[in-house]
């Protein structure tokens, strides 16, 4: 049994599910519908991060406390994810008892190897980022991230000997090119760890955070929430208990955006050399979107929440174009009106008007009933087939490398040369003509083909979609499977056909 195990990151609580959330995880999704697909065992794993500097701080700018106020937020997070479809396994938050014993427990372990030590630090401490930063560091004096002068603050620390691994994940980094991917985040990482890695401050004093895991050699300290953070990846298995650990964990594929890329290529595989645990198998970084008016920020008031696309476009729209327009590993710019342009074009025009064609004409035509095929297939219909036999085994290259905008390319490269094969084949044409009903039986059969493979094709990346062209066709999915001409009997009635994705009249939009 092969397993795919698949994370997002756990988000941060302080803010409200949105656009930049939701691409990862729907690419967490697809990932575990296509691997499913494919006869893979899957584990999808999300959640919540709750501890921390900025959540306490949330919680009291919200004039509640923490534990209320992440519940509520953790929960919205939660119902997002159903309320768009998302086939997660498992909901982590690190307030969970079982996930704060996991923490303590690692801790401890790592405390009792020696690779944890008590020291002095004097540094710039940024809340914002929730880290110290070094004078090198500062741009004017400033963090560069939130702009603001940070405070300076010494005080004594439990210290991770993260420096210690350098040469060792430098060495990982060598062996296991696709260890971190695509190429320009390795490369990146590689250039940071020329320069000396440092040790890991991993504890703040409850004296200034009270909102942590407690150290469990130390009640004065909690832990660093970036350590309480990425254990969650862990320590869900060690919960789903059997042999999670052992055959789940070394196949982990975690996604992440470039913002923490630094904690999950470099704290994250030194702390797992530290606890004697094996690496994950890969780090897959994707890039930002970004809005036309620049950062995507509640003051600009640009936030694209998923339940808003949901309901104005579909869910189904909405995962397409994200899958469509992102090239996994590069920024991308969104926009309304790229969404609808999509909408309209790939899917209105191209998908929705194929489908409706195909099956109006079966009604037509057939009263819905399917015709059978001659043994030899003309030339024209063979071709057609390879078509998305081709198109099929490009997708599949292209997921391998996270590829999801070739992949999709690729079905609707197929999709176009289909609705000339209509155009070409001409049945409208021929059906007037009694000695070509035959013929038109045929043709009709091979489109409806198409619906069959698209249902098939198109599962990972437009669930609801799929089950749609099954319920159309009237087959079970059972059926999707069947090589090409053996998926639908002859005498079997399908559906009449009905609109999937409506025109969106971008006149009367605004
Ligand atoms: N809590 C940490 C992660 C801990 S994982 C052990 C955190 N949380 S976060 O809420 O800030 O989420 C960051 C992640 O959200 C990014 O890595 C990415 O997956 C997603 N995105 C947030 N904004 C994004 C964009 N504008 N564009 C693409 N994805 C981004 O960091």
């Amino acid at each position: 049994m092969s397993w795919v195990y698949i994370t997002t990151p756990i988000y941060y609580v302080n803010a409200e599910p949105h656009l930049g959330h939701t691409y990862t995880t729907v690419v967490g999704d697809t990932l575990k519908r296509y691997y499913r697909a494919l006869g893979y065992e899957t584990y999808f794993l999300t959640g919540t991060d709750e501890h921390g500097d900025k959540i306490a701080q949330a919680a009291a700018a919200g004039g509640t406390d923490p534990q209320s106020y992440v519940d509520r937020i953790s929960g919205l997070f939660r119902s997002t994810w159903d309320s768009c479809g998302i086939d997660y396994d498992h909901f982590i938050r690190t307030t969970d008892v079982e996930h704060k014993a996991f923490v303590q427990k690692i801790l401890q372990r790592i405390y009792d190897a020696g690779e944890v030590y008590f020291g002095e630090y004097g540094g710039y401490y940024c809340y914002g980022c929730e880290r110290f930063y070094t004078e090198k560091e500062l741009v004017d004096g400033k963090c560069p991230d939130h702009q603001k002068v940070p405070d300076f603050i010494s005080e004594k620390n439990y210290f991770f000997r993260m420096g210690k691994y350098q040469q060792q994940l430098i060495d990982a980094l060598q062996a296991r090119p696709d260890l971190i991917r695509p190429e320009r985040y390795r490369a990146e990482v590689l250039a940071f760890l020329r320069e000396p890695l440092e040790d890991l401050c991993i504890s703040r004093p409850t004296s200034r955070l009270q909102w942590g895991i407690p150290l469990p050699f130390d009640a004065h300290y909690v832990t660093y929430v970036w350590f309480d953070a990425l254990l969650n990846y862990v320590s869900a298995l060690d919960r789903r208990g059997g042999d999670s650990l052992e055959t789940l964990w070394p196949k982990a594929n975690h996604l992440i955006a470039k913002d923490i890329l630094k904690t999950h290529a470099i704290y994250w595989p030194t702390m797992l050399m530290a606890a004697g645990l094996p690496l994950y198998q890969h780090l897959n970084v994707h890039g930002y979107w970004i809005m036309d008016s620049g950062k995507m920020s509640k003051s600009l008031g640009n936030v694209i929440r998923p339940l808003d696309m949901k309901a104005r476009f579909g869910m189904d729209a909405f995962r397409y174009f994200l899958l469509r327009e992102m090239a996994f590993g590069q920024d991308a710019k969104f926009s309304e009106e790229a969404l609808v342009t999509r909408i309209n074009a790939d899917l209105a025009n191209n998908l929705g008007n194929f489908v409706s064609r195909a099956l109006a004409m079966q009604q037509k035509y057939f009263a819905g009933v399917v015709q059978p095929l001659t043994e030899n297939w003309p030339q024209e219909d063979i071709e057609l087939r390879d078509k998305f036999a081709h198109a099929e085994d490009e997708l599949k290259d292209y997921m391998a490398e996270l590829h999801f905008h070739r992949a999709l390319e690729a079905v609707w490269s197929a999709l176009d040369y289909a609705n000339r094969y209509i155009v070409q084949m001409a049945p409208f044409t021929m059906i007037k003509d009694d000695d070509k009903q035959a013929r038109v039986g045929e043709v009709l059969h091979h489109l409806l083909e198409v619906v069959r493979t698209l249902a098939r094709v198109l599962a990972p990346f437009m669930p609801e979609t799929a089950v749609e062209l099954r319920s159309l066709l009237a087959i079970g999915e059972d059926r999707l499977a069947a090589p090409w001409g053996e998926g639908l009997i002859a005498g079997h009635k399908i559906n009449p056909p009905k609109v999937l994705f409506p025109r969106i009249d971008t006149d009367a939009k605004k």
